[in-house]
């Protein structure tokens, strides 16, 4: 069996981490991690070209791609077009994620419960700010691929007419936010729900919470994530269920009917509001802190859900629930999301492993002549595994706090509102 994973962050370190062993590993690029269990490739993740090549050349079973611009630039469209296996959606289905736009009309053509929302094009400016204005507290989101900074929490009618103005006007994230969706602030408790499927069939697994603010008590701004839990115990097994039919079957099915079959990992974030759950958005991939929480709690031979879901097969799987929790705490860079310096020595990362239940996965990292330096906003993601969800937060910034690197930054509160409704 050989296998590729796409990508470089926390997400693919931990993918690997959950392959291991099985045959022959490639990353491409990776990170200084990954080297542990495979061989890293010094091919860009949108590289599609290289990356087809590639694993031509290298006769590759099964492809899994890690993060949402390859898959939304067509990855896996090139790779079925050249026989090769891949674990993630076609560039039409990735719109789900690649385009607010379409992944809101989209839900309101299938009755998918989300946000009251409308899209507005640059002309439409003064159209946007005046509809905004009817919602009150509101977030303006980017349609395309912002990694992260596309969405925008407005508390008034200034901060929604700045947005806008920003995004519209000023073209702040360029064509990312040539079209902006405008939607009602939701509020309620948030959690991740990841559907493993092969377009017909799907298994979910155990949900998840991010932290996406920056600092403790969700304080600062929205980052790619500072750490994960899982499972969340505001998703009830009859909300699980909820989620299922209300949201999951009918995205799947509706994929299918408009020519758009979703295959891989469909990540629904979701809000669990007093009306129940809502969307608040889809994305087409594994999430990142999410699965190095999600994966150690599997329940099956990774490869082979990941197989199953490639191959059209995952109905016949079965998921053992287990009775474990995993916590992940990330160490990111001074500054990060903002600007960061990088290149700083990272030290305790043998000690950190040595916590029982520990997994250190390694994120913006590189390797330097024997020396393990920062290399990005996230560095490390810190995860540890135990049976219960208090001890696994325990163990997890038991470990973090082994390791060091010059401007080190962590929330000290991953899992804490969950440890209190526990
Ligand atoms: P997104 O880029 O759509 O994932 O949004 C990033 C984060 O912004 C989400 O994880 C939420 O914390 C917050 N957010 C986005 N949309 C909404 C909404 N309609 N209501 C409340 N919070 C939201
Ligand atoms: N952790 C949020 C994401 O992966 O989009």
């Amino acid at each position: 069996m050989k296998i590729l994973i796409v990508g470089s962050g926390g997400r693919e370190h931990a993918l690997a981490w959950a392959v291991r062993g099985t045959g022959r590993l490639f990353i491409a690029p990776g990170n200084a991690g990954t080297t542990e269990f495979g061989e890293n490739v010094d091919i860009k993740a949108t590289d599609t070209e290289g990356l087809v090549s590639f694993s031509r050349q290298e006769n590759i079973d099964l492809v899994v791609v890690g993060p949402e611009v390859p898959l939304a630039g067509g990855l896996a469209d090139a790779l079925g077009q050249a026989g090769i296996a891949c674990f993630g959606p076609s560039a039409v289905a990735a719109e789900i994620e690649s385009s607010k736009a379409f992944a809101k009309a989209f839900m309101q053509r299938h009755n998918v419960p989300t946000a009251q929302w409308q899209a507005f094009l640059p002309d439409q400016i003064e159209k946007a700010k005046a509809y905004a204005q009817t919602l009150g507290r509101c977030v303006v989101k980017a349609s395309g691929l912002a990694a992260g900074k596309g969405a925008i929490m407005c508390e008034d009618q200034a901060s929604s007419d700045r947005a806008l103005h920003d995004l519209l006007a000023i073209g702040r994230l360029g064509d990312a936010g040539r079209e902006v969706v405008v939607e009602e602030w939701m509020e309620g408790e948030e959690a991740s729900v990841f559907a493993l499927t092969d377009g017909d069939d799907y298994q979910v697994l155990d949900p998840a919470q991010d932290h996406k603010r920056a600092f403790d008590n969700d304080l600062g701004p929205n980052t790619g994530g500072m750490g994960a839990y899982a499972p969340t115990p505001v998703m009830t097994t009859n909300l699980i269920d909820e989620v299922c039919g209300s949201i999951i079957e009918p995205t799947l099915e509706g994929m299918a009917y408009e020519g758009r079959r979703y295959t891989g990992c469909l990540y629904a974030g979701l809000m669990i509001t007093e009306q129940g759950p809502k969307v608040v958005e889809f994305n087409c991939r594994f999430g990142d802190p999410e699965t190095q929480v999600v994966l150690p709690l599997m329940g099956a031979d990774p490869i082979e859900v990941l197989l199953r879901a490639a191959n059209g097969s995952i109905g016949n799987l079965r998921l053992t629930k287990q009775s474990l929790a995993a916590a992940c705490v990330v160490l990111a860079s001074g500054g990060y999301p903002d600007s960061y310096n990088k290149g700083y020595p990272i030290s305790g990362l043998n000690a950190a492993r040595e916590i029982p239940g520990a997994l250190v996965f390694h994120a913006g990292t590189k390797s330097d002549d024997q020396k393990i330096l920062t290399a990005g906003g996230r560095v490390l993601g810190v995860t540890a595994v135990a049976s219960t969800l208090r001890e696994a937060v325990s163990r997890a910034y038991e470990s973090a706090d082994l390791i060091q690197f010059d401007g080190k930054h962590m929330r000290r509160d991953i899992g804490h509102s969950a440890l209190g409704r526990l």
